[in-house]
């Protein structure tokens, strides 16, 4: 059974709300995203696996230990999800990274693939899927859903806010994966909105709007 992680850190916090605020322009909001991201990648690769390493320090011998070598893979969903990425690379900077392009319906709210580039052996890799939002959760479902088609099986989804009926319907279709959350809010408005929320995190990251 995959956990669930609302993060409860304040740093995340502090920096979730100067990201709500309808005043932080493009550079701090796309700055503060990558923050977020990588805290919330910190949180989220705490099971990784570790072995021992021999190292010679300058005063002697001993074991130290090392990441146990597993292949790890970033899946950005565009275009919002592009935000997270950096955060996250400079973490794992081996990490190799796919991309999976889906824009919503406005009208049905429904996701709509139009991209999908993955790494060859997207198959044996660890995959952390990230979205800043998880509104209806149709777009995470549909990415995990593409992935696990693709055949991964060790799946983590990271967002920054999610609304209690995307994060009940992500557990639902998707039982088996981790999911980090930044910050849980209230519900979703009658344009699938996010409550609180911060608005559109494309139109905010990327400037067009
Ligand atoms: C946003 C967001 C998610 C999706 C969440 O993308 O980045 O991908 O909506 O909504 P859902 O949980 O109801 O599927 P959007 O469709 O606005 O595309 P964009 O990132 O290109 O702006
Ligand atoms: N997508 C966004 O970017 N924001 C929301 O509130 C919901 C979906």
């Amino acid at each position: 059974m995959g956990t669930v992680t609302i993060m409860d850190h304040p740093l995340i916090q502090h920096k979730i709300s100067l990201i709500r605020n309808k005043k932080t322009g493009t550079r701090d909001f796309r700055a503060i995203i990558s923050e977020i991201a990588m805290l919330e990648c910190y949180e989220s690769t705490r099971d990784l696996v570790l072995e021992d390493v021999d190292i010679e320090t300058p005063i002697c011998k001993t074991t130290g230990k090392r990441l146990a070598g597993k292949k790890l893979a970033i899946i950005p969903i565009l275009r919002a999800g592009l935000g997270m990425v950096e955060g996250l690379e400079k973490l794992i900077p081996s990490a190799k990274v796919g991309h999976i392009g889906m824009y919503r319906d406005p009208a049905t709210l429904k996701p709509v693939e139009y991209y999908c580039k993955l790494p060859a052996d997207i198959d044996k890799r660890d995959v952390f899927v990230v979205d800043p939002m998880c509104a209806t959760g149709g777009s995470a479902i549909d990415a995990i859903n593409a992935l696990k088609e693709h055949g991964c099986n060790n799946i983590r989804f990271l967002c920054i806010i999610a609304a209690p009926e995307g994060l009940k319907a992500l557990q639902e279709a998707h039982p088996d994966v981790d999911i980090i959350v930044g910050a849980l809010d209230e519900k979703l408005n009658d344009h699938g909105y996010i409550v609180p929320g911060l608005g559109d995190a494309g139109d905010r990251i990327f400037g067009t709007k």
